[in-house]
């Protein structure tokens, strides 16, 4: 992935939600609460698609929010989010960084499996979610931060980080920079763990895995110093 240039200081704000499961909300919600209401969500179509809604999964006070584009195949039949092979990307990245996946709260910006069928077998491909669905799902993502109140928000590939950060934000040209947000004190865009599984070649692959764990290590010095700071 090139590094950006003189593109470093641009500003993202986090976008507001449009038309979506807002109803579904429960008052005072907590996750546990969230969770049981997410389970009969309709607000798009995704629903028949998918097996189940899979809800974000973490500590109620963690940290740091990772989000993804939506579960995958493996994701949808067990019902947890990253537990695929991107997710075990991530989790190899995240403990060569410091930083304990136990600790940080994992989930998507749409929470059921979006797919078409294969032309031939019966495997599932995974199918890019439209504007309308995440925006249909969103006041989940917006109700879970409000619970958890991270302190850094990471947005896996582009489908999370143009959703929450606008379609200007480009993941090749913005990954790794850390923002100050209205939102959560810090936002910040990466490379999503299954584009560099998709990676064209061994090279490619390992360049973007550099940048991925390059970009993770600044989030976990960053929640070290704030972890610091508020034991001081
Ligand atoms: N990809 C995602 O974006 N989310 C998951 O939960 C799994 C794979």
């Amino acid at each position: 992935m090139p590094r950006r240039s003189s593109e470093a200081h641009r500003q993202f704000s986090v976008k507001p939600a449009a038309k979506d499961a807002a109803a579904l909300i429960p008052p005072s919600p907590t996750l546990a609460t969230l969770q049981q209401a997410a389970r009969s969500c309709k607000a798009c179509d995704l629903w028949k698609l998918g097996t189940q809604t899979v809800f974000g999964e973490g500590p109620a006070r963690a940290r740091v929010m990772f989000v993804g584009e939506q579960p995958g195949d493996s994701e949808d039949k067990a019902g947890h989010p990253f537990i695929g092979p991107a997710g075990r990307l991530l989790d190899e990245v995240l403990a060569e960084v410091g930083i304990d996946r136990a600790e940080v709260y994992v989930t998507n910006v749409v929470k059921h499996f979006k797919w078409v069928a294969a032309q031939r077998g019966k495997r599932r491909i995974h199918k890019k979610p439209r504007h309308s669905e995440i925006e249909a799902c969103r006041p989940w993502l917006d109700a879970e931060l409000q619970v958890v109140m991270p302190e850094v928000l990471v947005c896996l590939g582009a489908s999370a980080a143009q959703a929450l950060l606008g379609k200007d934000f480009r993941v090749t040209r913005d990954h790794g920079t850390l923002m100050k947000s209205d939102l959560v004190p810090y936002v910040t865009g990466t490379t999503h763990p299954a584009s560099i599984l998709r990676a064209p070649d061994p090279e490619a692959r390992e360049q973007q895995r550099k940048d991925f764990v390059r970009d993770l290590k600044k989030v976990s010095e960053l929640i070290r110093r704030e972890r610091k700071a508020s034991a001081a």
